[in-house]
């Protein structure tokens, strides 16, 4: 398990009759880029609220960072950077506001959570936008607003549910190339998308869901060696 950030196993969630993990298991490796894929109701958003605490399994373990979800997450919070899929900035803050109310919750001290959130402002190209309402944001923006703060516990793993959804190229690929840095220094990423463009340039390996199920799970270059494209490779199993 050490050399694992994220290991999943039997993980199962039912809602009725709906099996939205059927007794999953997989590893990410520290300092991976790793990919989920899957076609709409896969079961994607279902697994990273369970490892962000806000969905509870029916069964299965979770360990991150060497410890168990369901007794520690208090614990695993703080090395934990999420990016969910619904957009839930306040929107009556500033950008800076939002960035030094989340400090809070992590009891980060005044003075560290100034100097993040500068910090981060500056990363993302937000600094002219610190005094803004969240409300008069562009999507785009928002977005990245939303990656800053998941960032700025200095997370030692980040997840994000299709972060790059409904973005126009350029804002999508300025969050790449932010994504791409932030792994390069040393953040293992587990991210979700629909883009089969981006899972290949980004995702070092990745799982496939379809039903609940894992129907692929490998690097993307060997899912790719065939010479398929993994968007020929979605498109077979979305159709089952
Ligand atoms: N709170 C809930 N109550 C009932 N059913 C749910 C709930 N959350 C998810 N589901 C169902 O579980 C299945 C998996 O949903 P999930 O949101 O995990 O899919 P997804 O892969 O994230 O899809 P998308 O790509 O559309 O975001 C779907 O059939 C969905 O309708
Ligand atoms: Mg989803």
């Amino acid at each position: 398990m050490e050399n694992y950030i994220l290991t999943v196993k039997d993980l199962t969630k039912n809602f009725g009759h709906i099996h939205a993990l059927n007794k999953i298991t997989f590893n990410i490796k520290y300092g991976d880029f790793f990919g989920l894929i899957g076609p709409n109701g896969a079961g994607k958003s279902t697994l990273l609220k369970i490892l962000y605490g806000i969905v509870i399994p029916e069964a299965g373990d979770t360990f991150i960072s060497g410890l168990n979800l369901q007794y520690d997450y208090k614990k695993i919070k703080y090395g934990l950077g999420i990016v969910p899929q619904d957009d839930n900035l306040d929107e009556d803050l500033s950008v800076y506001e939002n960035l030094i109310i989340y400090a809070m919750y992590f009891g980060i001290p005044k003075k560290e959570s100034i100097k993040k959130s500068v910090e981060l402002l500056t990363f993302f190209n937000l600094e002219d936008k610190k005094n803004s309402k969240v409300a008069d944001l562009s999507g785009g923006l928002r977005r990245r607003l939303m990656i800053a703060r998941a960032l700025i516990n200095n997370p030692s793993l980040i997840i994000l549910d299709e972060p790059t959804s409904g973005l126009d190229p350029e804002y999508r690929q300025n969050i790449w190339s932010r994504l791409r840095a932030l792994n390069e220094s040393g953040v293992t990423i587990l991210m979700s998308t629909h883009y089969m463009e981006e899972a290949e340039k980004l995702f070092k390996n990745v799982i496939i869901l379809n039903h609940g199920n894992i129907v692929l799970n490998g690097s993307i270059k060997e899912i790719t060696l065939n010479k398929k494209s993994l968007e020929e490779i979605f498109l077979n199993i979305a159709k089952n």
